[in-house]
């Protein structure tokens, strides 16, 4: 049966490579690191991209034990930038072009029973021309380092190399699950087995297949099955806000012997792309999503499976959206699991930016396309392949072989690629078009003619709008936080009144890091709806407040409270981003008025932000001010409540752990965000405390020990260092009035 080891922790690296290091590996020489990981720590902003740009060496021993013999032995990369040469034993066992696809070393060849084995990994994580996205300037930073996990997978000479299941919906009800085994025989001879595929629910068996098969010494080959309508009249269907999925266990069996076991994780459902909208299960959905950049502060991409799934869970539970777009290349293994468990669709893409390479360069997207689909292709949350080069021009034959390999590997799902080129050659099944045409003024959304200049309606989603094209800062000036809000209530409400869009996708859910062509110059693009840190700005509740009062109460004015922040003074207009029925609104104590939703300008918006014109007393430069009070209502019934303090002071600093409990096997990691708030609990955006962090215990602080909020509020992630025990972290503040917090958290060790 497979055997499959994490080789996450443990590894020897080095910043630079010498053939010497294939022979011989001083551990003095070396730094003892655990995956993922980024080749270099970087600051916050403002430095020199180039510092993680350059070739390393990365060690780890194998324990090779007797059981091996006669085995197939595996090492798997889940990523690593962008250019790997893995050696074992001294020999180069395999060589993999691309820093986000995955890759399989076999070592099973050059194992050694009696000594030591070694594996060696020359990692160039420089931006070499010949691998796409290179070649050009890039929006975002790729980073360096293994970033993603590695693990030891021990198979028998016959062994399955991948499953592909195709569950099929058809007007709301399961009706077929074909499923494609694909087998490799290692064997010097052919053999005849049987191949079972049995499907369960939370463990209950719910259905079964068996088919005999054949297969010839040293190849590979598919078997393919079937279980049928008759069998799946009890399944659930997966939809975003029920999200059923299923395991479906294959197990490959020769004279009466399981040989191999392989389990994926399935969910039914039909996704249809019609010219008329997108419809899930039967059901017209408008798509509203966000684009995602995989990266983080101080570690880039290096980031473990927690915050992969944390980032699902914000983008779904805190901001409401029903799809991301992965941009612009496949992302983790976790983002994406999380993605199904909690019905999230998502819009997955080749890398690319812009630029179209040489023939080598060409080979490797062509090589991505396939990796990235063989990879995926049972997440029912991945609902189409982009198969074109984010904002390349057109390419007919390269476009036409992407698109190819896409359907010939993946019948279930359409194919689509971002263009931002009025006219391009239109040879994908969804037409995708990143739209920046709002501006600020009366021009929202172009109409979809207009850029595909077809005479007929496709399916058409917009995949990225504003970005760009109003960058905003969480601590920017209050006039431009209202507009950069307004932009994304104006954009989702014109995609979703439009018959001819079928979803839009912001630009973007987070800050990210980028190169200094781009960004405000200190190599951040300030174009999220939350920071880097993924702390909201308020255009993040646009998206927030897009759901039922009794599942999330929102009330968010947009307003610092203070009247002397925007230009001339005042606070008017006040857009209050909420789902509540209406706002009371009350000064000093005193109510002022009764507030409703724009729902004639914000039609298309379910809960559209309520725009005040006129309060009597505000908006007047230099009379009285007064504390400010906003009740929201659902029906009678009070939802919510904020409260703003004429005069906010630095009351208390709040440390707030996203997680109390890690895991103490491999590298957990959980999120701290540190904030100091008012007398009534607001954030002060304007405050530069400076704070020192502290850990006590089984875990480190990754990036500063010292810092300073950015926007009053700043966070800070702790990472596990494989020992279980308590963990601490003590946050000092600078101001004497301020008291210092702590945290507790637990490293605990999990079995198996
Ligand atoms: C788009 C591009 C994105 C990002 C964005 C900024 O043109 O596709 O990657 O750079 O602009 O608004």
């Amino acid at each position: 049966m497979r055997q499959v080891k994490s080789l996450s922790c443990g590894w020897l690296f080095r910043e630079d490579f010498s053939e010497d290091y294939l022979k011989f590996q001083d551990p003095k020489l070396f730094q003892t690191v655990n995956l993922p990981h980024m080749n270099k720590e970087i600051p916050y902003n403002y430095f020199d991209e180039r510092m993680y740009q350059f070739v390393s060496t990365y060690v780890r021993k194998l324990d090779i034990p007797p059981e091996y013999q006669g085995k197939r032995v595996f090492v798997d990369f889940e990523g690593a930038m962008a250019y790997a040469e893995v050696f074992f034993n001294g020999h180069l066992v395999k060589t993999h072009k691309g820093g986000y696809t995955p890759f399989s070393a076999e070592i099973t060849e050059f194992l050694d029973f009696a000594g030591d084995n070694t594996i060696v990994v020359k990692l160039d994580s420089t931006e070499r021309p010949d691998i796409p996205p290179f070649g050009n300037v890039i929006d975002y930073l790729t980073y360096g380092g293994i970033y993603r996990d590695v693990s030891l997978r021990v198979v028998s000479p016959i062994y399955i190399d991948n499953v592909f299941a195709k569950p099929k919906v058809e007007a709301k009800v399961a009706t077929e699950l074909k499923t494609t085994v694909f087998l490799a025989n290692g064997e010097e001879k052919s053999l005849q087995g049987t191949i079972n595929i049995a499907l369960y629910d939370h463990g209950s068996l719910v259905a079964q297949s068996e088919q005999p098969f054949y297969i010839d010494a040293h190849t590979k080959s598919t078997v393919d099955l079937d279980i049928d309508r008759a069998h799946l009249t009890e399944i659930k269907l997966w939809d975003i806000d029920d999200p059923n999925l299923y395991e479906l266990r294959v197990s490959l069996g020769v004279e009466g012997k399981v040989l191999d076991e392989y389990a994926v994780s399935i969910g039914f459902r039909d996704a249809d792309f019609r010219t008329d909208g997108f419809y899930l299960n039967g059901r017209k959905l408008q798509v509203r999503g966000l684009n995602r950049h995989q990266a983080f502060p101080y570690v880039g991409y290096a980031m473990p499976e927690r915050a992969q799934r944390k980032d699902a869970d914000i983008l779904k539970h805190e901001l409401r959206l029903n799809a991301v777009r992965t941009s612009h290349y496949p992302q983790s293994r976790h983002f994406l699991d999380r993605c199904d468990e909690i019905g999230l669709l998502v819009f997955e893409e080749i890398p690319g930016w812009q630029h179209i390479g040489g023939a080598e360069w060409k080979e490797v997207s062509y090589t991505d396309v396939r990796l990235m689909i063989e990879r995926d292709w049972n997440h029912p949350s991945i609902i189409m392949w982009g198969v074109r080069i984010n904002e390349s021009p057109d390419d007919h034959d390269f476009y036409l072989e992407t698109n190819r390999i896409a359907r010939a590997l993946d019948p279930t799902r359409p194919t689509a690629g971002v263009r931002c080129h009025r006219n391009s050659e239109f040879l994908e099944d969804v037409f995708t078009v990143n739209d920046f045409s709002h501006s600020g003024g009366e021009m929202i959304l172009d109409t979809q003619e207009s850029w595909t200049n077809l005479p007929h309606r496709v399916p058409y989603f917009v995949t990225e709008f504003n970005g760009h094209m109003y960058p905003t800062k969480r601590f920017d000036q209050e006039e431009r936080l209202m507009e950069h809000t307004l932009r994304h209530v104006r954009v989702q409400d014109a995609a979703a009144k439009a018959e001819d869009i079928h979803g839009a996708f912001g630009w973007c859910a987070f800050d990210y890091n980028t190169h200094f062509e781009f960004g405000a110059g200190d190599r951040i693009c300030y174009h999220g709806v939350m920071d880097m840190f993924r702390i909201p700005k308020f255009a993040a509740h646009v998206y927030r407040s897009q759901v039922s009062p009794t599942v999330e109460p929102v009330l968010e004015p947009v307003t610092l409270w203070a009247r002397g922040e925007r230009s001339i003074g005042g606070t008017l207009p006040l857009v209050i981003l909420t789902n509540c029925d209406y706002v009371d609104v009350f000064l000093a104590g005193e109510k002022v008025g009764r507030f409703f939703p724009d729902r004639e300008r914000y039609s298309g918006l379910e809960y559209p932000p309520i725009v005040i014109e006129t309060i009597e007393n505000v908006g007047v430069w230099g009379c009285t001010w007064f504390d400010g009070e906003f009740v929201g209502y659902h029906g009678d019934q009070e939802m919510a409540r904020k409260r703003f303090a004429k005069d906010p002071v630095a009351t208390e600093l709040v440390v707030t752990p996203d997680d109390t409990e890690l895991v103490a096997n491999g590298q957990d990691v959980t999120r701290i965000v540190l904030k100091v708030v008012d007398q009534v609990g607001n954030l002060l955006p304007y405050l530069p405390e400076s704070l020192k962090i502290e850990v006590t215990g089984p875990a480190q602080i990754i990036g500063p020990e010292q810092v300073t909020l950015i926007g009053g509020c700043l966070a800070t992630w702790i990472k596990t260092t494989q020992e279980p025990g308590q963990i601490r972290v003590s946050v000092t503040p600078s101001t004497l009035s301020l008291v210092g917090k702590s945290v507790d958290l637990v490293s605990k060790r999990e079995e198996g």
